[in-house]
């Protein structure tokens, strides 16, 4: 294919990237005037720099001594993977970093890019010390991932012009960019792709008092007045995860202004949560779905994914990205090589007697 051809193939749909499951459905339910308003939000709330960006302290320091070596060297920075639970923050380091290098970011994400030749356009596309943020990079097929390893390595891109006998591969430089890579399913790489990358860094769920601090700055972006206490009950039923805090937050904002005088108290904010049936540790109905059907339904477990999610009408992909961490993380289930169960601590959260040993986390004992 001629390179005009290519390059009018390229970024098909940039903008498409994914946006988080959750937020998804709650959009769909919510007003569009409320949309709109939460976007506009979303915009503000995200960091820019990493002064903003709380938490992740081990990765932040890493980052900024290689991005300070990389400078030094007049260099681009090496290809970053960046993976963990949706919500996070892998897109806004991304974005945090290419700011930091003073480079332009080119934003895509693997299930948008459906051929080849889309793959080669981006690249083709790019100018020297330019960042290429991959979203959901597991996704991307195998024959455009090949694109990938000579271009991540070598700065090259092998491309074929023609068909049949009179094809011709030629091999175009290409200007050194720097690639970040986001996934949530790190264990669905291939090894000769994650080998590619120079840095890899796992995102951790936040803390308590992390997410604490990450609701007041956003509070104050919002122009919303919170307390401590306030603060810290958000962030106690946030799950580990900024994105949820900052949705909790603007959802008991409404309660807050329209039930109460506008400021986010401890007891403002434990009745709003209270009211969206969001639990003292953060589970909301579907994780309290997901544990009783496992009690009730199929004795504690050991149960299997798919006959779990079917029982409650869910899709196993949700539950497996959207509930289970969260679930494993408090220690409330486990994963066994033949199921699902429900540990001592799921059963004494839901105040249910724990069943005696022979019949609790069977699969612990035999398996
Ligand atoms: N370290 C942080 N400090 C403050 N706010 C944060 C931090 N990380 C994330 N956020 C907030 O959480 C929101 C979600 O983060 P982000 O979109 O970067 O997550 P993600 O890991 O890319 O999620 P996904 O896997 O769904 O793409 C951001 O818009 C930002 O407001
Ligand atoms: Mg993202």
């Amino acid at each position: 294919m001629p390179l005009n051809e290519l390059q009018n193939e390229q970024y098909k749909n940039p903008e498409l990237h994914k946006e988080h499951k959750v937020e998804r459905k709650i959009r769909t339910d919510t007003a569009p005037s409320l949309q709109r308003e939460d976007e506009e939000i979303e915009i503000k709330l995200r960091p820019a720099r990493f002064e903003q960006y709380i938490g992740q302290n081990k990765v932040k320091e890493n980052m900024q001594i290689f991005i300070e070596a990389a400078k030094r060297r007049k260099e681009p920075l090496d290809h970053v993977l960046l993976y963990g639970q949706p919500g996070l923050g892998k897109t806004t380091l991304s974005q945090i970093i290419a700011a930091e290098m003073d480079g332009n970011l080119r934003i895509t994400a693997g299930p948008t890019i459906e051929r080849a030749g889309d793959m080669a356009a981006i690249l083709n596309d790019l100018n020297e010390g330019d960042f290429l943020f991959i979203d959901e990079i597991h996704r991307l097929n195998r024959t455009i991932e090949e694109i990938l390893y000579p271009a991540m390595e070598d700065f090259s891109l092998d491309i074929i012009i023609g068909k049949g006998p009179t094809a011709k591969s030629i091999r175009l430089e290409l200007p050194r960019f720097t690639l970040i890579g986001a996934t949530t399913r790190v264990g669905l790489l291939t090894a000769p792709l994650r080998d590619r990358f120079g840095v890899i860094h796992h995102l951790e769920p936040y803390s308590i008092e992390e997410l604490q601090t990450i609701v007041i700055r956003s509070a104050s972006v919002m122009q919303v007045e919170i307390t401590i206490r306030g603060a810290e009950e958000i962030a106690r039923r946030a799950r580990g995860t900024p994105r949820i805090a900052n949705r909790l937050l603007k959802r008991v904002r409404d309660f807050a202004q329209v039930q109460f005088d506008g400021t986010i108290t401890e007891e403002v904010a434990q009745s709003a949560l209270d009211r969206m049936e969001i639990d003292k540790v953060g589970l909301d109905t579907v994780d309290k779905k997901i544990l009783e059907a496992i009690i009730f339904k199929f004795d504690g477990g050991p149960v299997g994914l798919d006959t779990l999610a079917s029982s409650i009408d869910e899709e196993s992909g949700t539950l497996e990205d959207m509930s289970e961490p969260y679930l494993l993380q408090l220690g409330f289930i486990q994963r066994t090589p033949r199921g699902r169960i429900v540990t001592r601590h799921g059963y004494e959260h839901l105040g249910l007697d724990i069943p005696n040993d022979g019949q609790m986390g069977q699969i612990g004992l035999k398996g």
